[in-house]
């Protein structure tokens, strides 16, 4: 469904530009949901707008290939892109003010958007909109498009954001921190409704999170950004269980195992990702060598004196670390 192979975005910046997201690569089938995880500022958010072409103002962005659903999309006019963007890639921004318009009620948003690019006229996108704000578990539903997006709390609007991202039942859903807001109760409801909806329709999803919670019970794989790098990428099960690169390693370290019975703090956040020591290194300089290497226990020259590829270990498993295969014998005696 989605293709993106050698994505390279650079920013502005006071030292000249900064290479924030570098030679990412990834795909996200049919009925398949992909996770990005990452600590903060790694170019996760970057990565998906630049999927739909809304960087930044000054972001410049390169991409070998950048495809959907077999379509160019380097080559689309906005309009085309616009209309894409409403109908066949429903999108959940990170910063909720981004997705609506504070001086229309939710209700008004979410027919527009039907209207718009489904053209099926005002009843039906009423109707739509109910049922979508059913779906998503929200109470009085259709009180509640009649109010305004400042009236809602922070869990309410993100259900209303996901409602108007499903308007159209697109067929890929990107969405970026979709449960950050919602109280557990309800980012269970939100993960099941998401899971359900793929399962039914085969809508291709791609979730952007910290929460290694999210990861476990929704991502069939993931990949790992650091520093604007996939630094690790492989199906969910076998990098959660042997994660190889010393930063998906440290990611995963202070986190209860997935699985161990370990009850999980309730609350937003609780699986939030530790944060390792060190700072992500200044992209406007990068030498050369492994992006990791200031922060990792396990540097050797070799490992600073050029670029490291991403190497499959395992089937679909592959990282970005000189001595994973040496650490993993090491490691199994
Ligand atoms: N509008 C902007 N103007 C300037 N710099 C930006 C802008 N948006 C992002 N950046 C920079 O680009 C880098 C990547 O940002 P991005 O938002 O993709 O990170 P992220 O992985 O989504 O982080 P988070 O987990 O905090 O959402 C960061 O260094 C950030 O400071
Ligand atoms: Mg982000």
């Amino acid at each position: 469904m989605l293709a993106i192979e050698g994505l390279h975005i650079d920013l502005p910046s006071a030292g000249g530009r900064s290479r924030v997201v570098r030679g990412v690569d990834l795909t996200v089938e049919a009925g398949e949901t992909v996770a990005i995880v990452g600590e903060s500022g790694s170019g996760k958010s970057l990565t998906a707008l630049s999927i739909m072409n809304l960087l930044p103002r000054g972001a410049k962005r390169r991409a070998e290939r950048l495809s959907f659903a077999n379509r160019d999309l380097s080559s689309l006019s906005a309009r085309q892109m616009e209309d894409l963007r409403g109908r066949e890639i429903g999108m959940i921004f990170q910063d909720p003010a981004a997705s609506f318009n504070p001086t229309l009620t939710i209700g008004r948003q979410l027919e527009e958007v039907h209207i718009r690019h489904c053209r099926k006229g005002r009843q039906i996108a009423r109707d739509r909109a109910v049922e979508l704000m059913e779906m998503v578990g929200m109470p009085a539903a259709s009180t509640r498009l009649s109010q305004y997006p400042s009236e809602l709390s922070g869990g309410l609007r993100q259900r209303a954001m996901i409602a108007m991202a499903l308007m159209c039942e697109p067929s890929m859903l990107i969405a970026d921190e979709p449960t950050t807001a919602l109280d557990v109760t309800v980012q269970a409801q939100v993960l099941k409704l998401l899971d359900e909806l793929r399962k039914r329709t085969g809508i291709a999803i791609m979730v952007i999170t910290h929460d290694l919670g999210v990861v476990a019970s929704v991502a069939d794989r993931v990949a790992v950004m650091y520093a604007g790098e996939i630094v690790e990428t492989g199906r969910t099960r076998d990098v959660l269980a042997t994660p190889q690169h010393p930063y998906t390693k440290g990611l995963f370290a202070c986190v209860p195992r997935i699985g161990s019975g370990t009850a999980p703090r309730p609350g937003p956040g609780a699986q939030r990702l530790p944060t390792i020591s060190g700072r992500i290194p200044d992209r406007v300089k990068l030498a050369a060598g492994c992006i990791f290497a200031d922060r990792c226990d396990h540097v050797v020259d070799p490992c600073r004196a050029e670029d490291i590829p991403l190497v499959a270990r395992s089937s679909g498993h592959a990282d970005r670390c000189l001595r994973a295969a040496e650490m993993q014998v090491a490691h199994h005696g």
